[in-house]
């Protein structure tokens, strides 16, 4: 294997500018690269980082291994777009060059302060022995895009009774004031948690303790915790690691959720909550992060992928995406996740909007990147699918059972290569209410399924030959159809 451990932390500036290029040309020209997500110029992409709005100006940083489809050195690199949707590349923006990141400059958050975009991430560093000495770092974006780092870290050392798994800040702030940051953590009897520090300036950090919640013994670690309030409730969004496949539940390698409460008690740290449910039940999701836009909206983004999985875009030595935006809302006592409404933006041209009778099988269109919404749907059988990115043997194919209120999505034919399959091939969601509506984003490696309006949501790698482009309906329903070419 090419990747030693030698290969995996050597830096990009020992890569000749010219050699750089070529592997920028060779990802540029993979089959199933994206057209309108948010996916690394070449290596791999993971967390979402630093998502933050300042002045006119959304910024949102992602997890980065330049060299390869492989998590080595990560770097922070930069995105920034005025309206979510349309992403200017700003390149890398945080290197891990110093003595407290040397093995990577791991996730964090974004906040705003003295007017400037300021980040607090990890620092992770590993000794002759090959020990981590994970650490907290404060830093702010100077003008000229790059990070400039605070250093010594704010948060040097793991506290006692936690273990060397001490990573991803998010940073949040009271209305009086008062910041805090919540880090993911595992307890030294190896179960995970999230611990919290507080502070007056964001740059002296005061440990409280940890977050005493009902979930004692749920995983190994907690990576990637976000707090934030919608509606005077409290919510917990987290990645636990090392919980068990539970019917349709925690499908895949690792999981993501929230859990709904009251707000935290701080510094008291008592949260009264219920239950952890997933934010999506579709293959590739991980890691997700929220910020508050202009207008107040919560809005989150994923990392598309998960770790310790191979994809086929490896081979052409790239990796990942992030998903669309999803505004949340809270409706009689769950998170409601919908696409936020500037992604009509994307649209550039109306395939197909009617009231359209099916009867038994029609293809209604052909598109490899494209929206597709169903509305008013009345079925006369109790069963019906879509198929997208279909042709010959190929098919992503979605079945709603009106009898069962389960939909399912069935990656199995979804192209030559179908990633995980040790995961298996099908995911299923049990629906609360009949489905009405259904709204799916298509890109030409990908699919994002919203039920509902918002009541579930799946995110899904697929790997299709390009020509590959049915829509095809079966069953016997009326519905009103739209599809965008984006
Ligand atoms: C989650 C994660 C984080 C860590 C980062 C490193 O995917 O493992 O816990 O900070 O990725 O890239």
């Amino acid at each position: 294997n090419q990747w030693t451990r030698e290969a995996r932390y050597r830096p990009l500036s020992d890569i000749a500018p010219e050699v750089y290029q070529t592997m920028k040309e060779e990802v540029r020209n993979s089959p199933w690269r994206f057209s309108y997500h948010i996916q690394p110029p070449t290596g791999l992409l993971n967390d979402p980082n630093g998502f933050v709005y300042h002045d006119g100006t959304y910024h949102l940083f992602y997890q980065w291994f330049p060299l390869g489809p492989v998590h080595g050195l990560k770097y922070w690199y930069h995105m920034t777009s005025k309206d979510l949707v349309h992403w200017f590349d700003e390149g890398a923006a945080l290197i891990p060059n110093d003595d407290a990141d040397s093995h990577g400059a791991y996730s964090g958050s974004g906040f705003i302060k003295d007017d400037a975009v300021h980040i607090m991430y990890t620092g992770n560093k590993r000794d002759a022995d090959w020990v981590r000495h994970p650490s907290q770092i404060v830093g702010h974006l100077r003008s000229d895009g790059r990070i400039d780092k605070h250093l010594p870290p704010a948060i040097p050392n793991v506290p006692a009774g936690y273990t060397e798994h001490f990573r991803d800040p998010k940073v949040f702030q009271e209305a009086s004031g008062t910041w805090y940051c919540i880090i993911g953590a595992q307890c030294d009897d190896l179960t995970g948690c999230t611990v919290l520090y507080q502070s007056e300036d964001a740059e002296t950090w005061t440990f409280l303790g940890e977050l005493k919640t009902q979930y004692p013994d749920f995983g190994y670690m907690w990576e990637c915790p976000d707090y934030f309030e919608l509606d005077d409730k409290g919510i917990l969004l987290f990645s636990p690691q090392g919980i068990e496949p539970d019917g349709d539940a925690y499908q895949n390698i690792f999981q993501s959720g929230y859990m709904i409460g009251e707000k935290l008690a701080l510094p008291e740290l008592t949260y009264q909550h219920h239950a952890f449910s997933e934010l999506d039940f579709g293959f590739d999701f991980y890691a997700p992060q929220t910020t508050q836009a202009a207008d107040g909206r919560r809005i989150l983004v994923g990392w598309m992928g998960l770790p310790d999985i191979s994809y086929p875009s490896d081979m052409y030595n790239w990796a990942h995406a992030l998903t669309l935006p999803r505004e949340l809302t809270l409706q009689e006592g769950r998170l409601k996740q919908l696409p936020i409404r500037e992604l009509d933006l994307l649209r550039k041209r109306t395939i197909h909007a009617q009231s359209t009778e099916i009867n038994q099988a029609m293809t209604i269109a052909q598109a490899e990147t494209f929206e597709i919404e169903l509305s008013n749907l009345a079925l006369q059988t109790t069963q019906f699918e879509i198929h997208v990115r279909a042709a010959d043997q190929e098919a992503t194919v979605l079945t709603y059972d009106a009898t069962t209120q389960r939909f399912t999505l069935d990656r199995s034919r979804s192209g030559a290569e179908v990633p995980a399959v040790d995961y298996g091939t099908t995911r299923t969601v049990q629906l609360e209410q009949p489905l009405h509506q259904l709204r799916l984003f298509v890109d030409r490696s990908s699919i994002e399924i919203f039920l509902n309006d918002g009541e579930a949501v799946a995110s899904t790698r697929i790997f299709p030959k390009s020509t590959s482009q049915d829509i095809t309906l079966i069953g016997d329903l009326t519905a009103d159809i739209s599809i965008y070419e984006l």
